[in-house]
């Protein structure tokens, strides 16, 4: 059976070793070790997502507030790119495909959530040209993760899966 991870390599069109590139080096520290780019960042993304024109999208979020919806993501993204465990201080494991198991994570979802985290990344200044590439490729590797996770999880079977996109950077 095709393992969540290669078809998300597969249909996001990203090798696993792109995905990961965020591993070599440490992110967190690269923009300066703060979470200010983070806060930039998903505050950029969760703006473009409450606004959306698309109503069938912006429905999926109605559930959260912004605020918290911004929190949640841009812990999760200081954690997992090197900086501080803050996500799972909170809320615990990551869980990605658990924690998205409410939502309908189609190609369609992921395709407009990667179109507004593309504008968000386009116009936060506060992250460099390089990382920005980077970032992207482990956003759409992960997108079609939780595609595939969700396709999964419909189906009946269990969650756990050892991927590293909910994994909090490895030690170098
Ligand atoms: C939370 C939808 C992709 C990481 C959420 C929430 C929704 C959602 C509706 C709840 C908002 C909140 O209360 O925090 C989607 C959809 C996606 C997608 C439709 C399309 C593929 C991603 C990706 C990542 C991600 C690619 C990681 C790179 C998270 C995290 C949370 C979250 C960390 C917070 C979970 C929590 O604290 O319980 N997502 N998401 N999501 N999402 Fe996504």
């Amino acid at each position: 059976m095709q393992s969540l991870q290669d078809k998300a390599s597969e249909w996001s069109g990203v090798a696993a070793g792109d995905a990961f590139a965020i591993d070599d080096g440490n992110v967190f520290e690269a923009l300066g070790g703060t979470t200010q780019p983070f806060v930039d960042l998903s505050t950029n993304f969760y703006t473009r997502v409450y606004e959306d024109e698309e109503e069938w999208f912006r429905q999926i979020f109605a559930g959260s507030k912004k605020e918290d919806a911004i929190r949640n993501q841009y812990e999760f993204l200081v954690q997992r790119m090197g900086g501080p465990q803050l996500f799972s201080q909170r809320r615990g494991h990551p869980a990605l495909i658990a924690r998205h198991r409410p939502f309908p994570v189609t190609h369609q979802a992921a395709e407009r959530w990667l179109h507004h985290m593309q504008q968000a990344v386009d116009t936060t200044d506060s992250i460099d040209a390089a990382t920005k590439t980077k970032m992207m490729y482990f956003f759409r590797h992960t997108a079609y993760f939780l595609v595939a996770g969700n396709e999964m999880t419909r189906q009946g079977h269990g969650t756990s899966c050892k991927c590293k996109h909910g994994e909090s950077k490895p030690a170098e």
